[in-house]
């Protein structure tokens, strides 16, 4: 036994047939972080909702094939690492493994604080 220091929690963030294919939804968790979910052609992502550059959200953005351009700025950032592909964001996103379940779209994480990266 481990104890509780491996444990993850699950955080319930939407509907699936909220985020249709293509399209992409800012949701709250915990005190009011931010996660972006986003459904690619039916497989979806999470990651942190503002940018790792400076203090925007992302779903203010567009989808650029398996990346999503920040609007601010234009750092494009693909969605399966959260690497930054163009200047000037140089964070990662964080990203998180979604669970769908009961036709609910879920993230699940470690213990504590939501990782994000700013
Ligand atoms: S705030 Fe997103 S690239 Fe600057």
């Amino acid at each position: 036994m481990t104890g509780a220091a491996g444990s993850l929690r699950r955080l319930d963030l939407c509907a699936a047939d909220e985020v249709p294919p293509g399209t992409m939804k800012l949701c709250e968790v915990d005190d009011g972080e931010l996660v972006l979910v986003v459904n690619l052609a039916g497989r979806f992502h999470a990651t942190q909702g503002i940018c790792s550059h400076q203090y925007f959200e992302l779903d203010k953005g567009f989808l650029t094939g398996d990346s999503i351009t920040c609007a601010l700025h234009l750092s494009r950032f693909e969605l399966a690492t959260g690497e930054p592909l163009d200047p000037p964001a140089e964070l990662p996103l964080a990203i998180y493994a979604v669970v769908v379940e009961a036709g609910r779209v879920l993230i699940e994480v470690p213990g504590g604080p939501l990782e994000v990266n700013r």
